[in-house]
């Protein structure tokens, strides 16, 4: 059987990325930031979801970004397509087999803050799992007890901090609630979620960060905000909006991005005490 990480090698030859960023709703033209990419739609690469959804494309730009090597992937598979929260476990899996180490997510995403307006990109520090689903049911043996207490990697978050930071792009922090969707929340929902600690609310993200946890990835999640949680000054969400909006904040994200890799050393650089994460963590 031709496995997807093997396509992955053979077209990609001697790039070899420990990074892999998954792009959100609109979060798109990030992928045109990729230099000299070699591009794999995903239909290409068994067990990856190929998008149905308009706002999502379905290919994996291999390149560099500020010069670091990198793949980013243009699309995503969502839980409420098929009820499968598994849905992104061959991509995930593929990844890891690949020699991916970090997993960068990006997810649009509806604001429980008003002072977090559309076009904010909000850093996720910590997440609730309201969906009822879990894409480790059914792990075989003791393998789905994945511990989840730290799944937002330190190092990493700090990364996008100084990144922020260098940039000038202001970076909220917060707890993200997976709902299932596709439907929207209630307002009734939203202030829910709200008296439970969350700060932004959407549809996707939470089962790949179990997922990478499952594989061992190192975990960030960046949320880009693109309107107020329904009922919020009398929000009323859409999927028009969501993709409309999102642009706003293309901008900024890929600023982050590119000033994200300048600062992340791959762990095997990182051992060598090269850039300033690797001297954090060193030190
Ligand atoms: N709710 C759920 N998912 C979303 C939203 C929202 O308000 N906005 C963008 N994705």
């Amino acid at each position: 059987m031709i496995r997807a990480v093997d396509i992955l090698r053979e077209r990609l030859g001697t790039l070899r990325p420990e990074t892999a960023i998954i792009l959100g709703s609109s979060l798109g033209p990030v992928a045109e930031a990729v230099a000299a990419p070699v591009r794999i739609p995903y239909r290409d690469l068994p067990g990856f979801p190929v998008p149905k959804i308009s706002g999502h494309s379905g290919e994996v730009f291999a390149g560099h970004l500020s010069e670091k090597p990198i793949l980013v992937l243009r699309g995503r598979g969502h839980p409420y397509e098929k009820g499968d929260a598994a849905v992104m476990r061959p991509v995930i899996e593929a990844l890891k087999v690949f020699g991916v180490t970090r997993l960068i997510l990006t997810n649009a995403a509806g604001s429980l803050k008003p002072d977090m307006r559309p076009g904010s990109i909000m850093l996720i520090t910590d997440h609730i799992n309201f969906s009822g689903m879990n894409p480790l049911i059914g792990e075989e043996g003791d393998k789905g007890f994945v511990p989840m207490t730290r799944a937002y990697d330190a190092a990493l978050a700090e990364d996008f901090r100084q990144a922020a930071k260098a940039e000038k792009v202001k970076l909220h922090e917060g707890v993200y609630v997976w709902f299932s969707g596709p439907s929207f929340e209630t307002p009734a929902e939203i202030r829910m979620a709200q008296s439970w600690g969350a700060h932004a609310v959407g549809m996707s993200t939470v089962p790949e960060v179990i997922l990478a946890r499952r594989f061992g990835l190192a975990v960030a999640g960046l949320s880009v905000i693109t309107n107020l949680g329904a009922g919020i000054e009398g929000a009323s969400p859409s999927h028009d909006e969501t993709k409309s909006e999102g642009q706003k904040a293309v901008g900024d994200m890929v600023k982050l991005l590119l000033r994200f890799c300048t600062l992340t050393p791959s762990p095997r650089e990182a051992g060598r005490g090269k850039g300033p994460a690797a001297e954090r963590r060193e030190g």
